[in-house]
């Protein structure tokens, strides 16, 4: 396969509250790996980071840091856990 598909896997991130890990490029944006864990947000901004509605929590794991981000615009440089608030997500 080549192309966007290629995963490197040189990072994980753990994705609550369903607890699904997946394997992340470093720097792929969190969106993209949330999509390829089955997490879809109700995107209404076309990924341009207005709209607000795929703000998460993150925990940064080497860095112990917590921050709420738009996984539209956050990408992934350390191993990560996400929580993604339910009531955002295409299917709820
Ligand atoms: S998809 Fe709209 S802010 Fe991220």
């Amino acid at each position: 396969m080549e192309g966007d598909s290629v995963v490197t896997g040189e990072l994980k991130l753990r994705i609550f509250p369903w607890d699904i890990t997946v394997k992340c490029s470093r720097g792929e944006t969190l969106m993209k790996s949330l999509n390829r864990g089955g997490v879809f947000f109700k995107d209404t901004c076309d990924r341009k980071g207005t709209c607000k509605n795929c703000r998460v929590n993150v925990y940064l794991e080497e860095s112990a840091e917590q921050k709420e981000l738009l996984a539209c615009r956050a990408e992934l440089h350390e191993n990560t856990q996400v929580s993604v608030p339910t009531n955002k997500i295409m299917g709820d």
